[in-house]
């Protein structure tokens, strides 16, 4: 079946895409107004694209009556914010996070999630996160009625007892225990159905093609 996305109307293109584009990675950003006031919530439009500088990105939607979300005026406002990844541990306090609160409402509190301090920027991050991504702006970019946020990362936090090698920036990836979100409102996947599948040489590749 093709949809053609330049006449489907843009709820449609929404529906298609993220029920396909399975499973995201869920960015919980925690932001700060000019005047301190800690917001947080999670996108899942989110990705990382590059690694020197490491470059993260989210897509924030407008709120129902067109203007931006919080995350997204905030950032526009202070250039800094804090991409935490989400255990399942916490997806119920995340899930309280994307509650459409007014402006100036601590979400984290909401939640009862415990702030900790950052390094590098001003906005803290989530304890019961095990991986924080300190951010600056790096990019701001309109795509029609979201704004796509781009930050350099400045710093990462990782749980101690998920660092196997800290010299060789081993990560015990399966422990973090990370969710992914899925098709629709409300569906996650975890990340503990895992395969291996082996890069190929291509030496190794045209061996495999004469041995069978
Ligand atoms: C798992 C999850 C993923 C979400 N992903 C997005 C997203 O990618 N873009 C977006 O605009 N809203 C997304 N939302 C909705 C926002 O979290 C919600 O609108 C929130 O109230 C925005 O808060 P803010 O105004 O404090 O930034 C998501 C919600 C959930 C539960």
């Amino acid at each position: 079946m093709l949809f053609d996305f330049e006449t489907l109307a843009p709820q449609d293109c929404y529906k298609l895409v993220v029920s396909s584009v399975v499973p995201r990675p869920i960015a919980w950003v925690v932001s700060q107004d000019a005047q301190g006031h800690v917001n947080a919530a999670p996108y899942s439009f989110f990705n990382a694209f590059s690694d020197n500088p490491v470059v993260v990105g989210f897509g924030a939607g407008p709120r129902p009556e067109g203007a931006l979300k919080d995350t997204a005026a905030n950032i526009r406002e202070t250039g800094e914010f804090v991409v935490n990844l989400v255990p399942e541990s916490a997806v119920q306090g995340m899930n309280v996070t994307a509650i459409d609160f007014p402006a100036g409402v601590d979400e984290l509190a909401e939640a009862g999630l415990t702030k900790a301090p950052s390094a590098k920027v001003k906005p803290p991050r989530i304890a019961e996160s095990p991986v924080a991504l300190e951010c600056v702006t790096f990019q701001l970019v309109p795509a029609g009625r979201h704004t796509i946020v781009l930050g350099r990362v400045v710093a990462v936090h990782i749980k101690d007892d998920c660092v196997l090698d800290v010299a060789k920036c081993y990560v015990d990836t399966p422990k973090l225990g990370l969710v992914g979100r899925m098709h629709g409102r409300g569906w996650y996947t975890r990340t503990t159905d895992r395969f291996e599948v082996p890069r190929l040489s291509v030496a190794e590749w045209e061996a495999k093609k004469a041995a069978e």
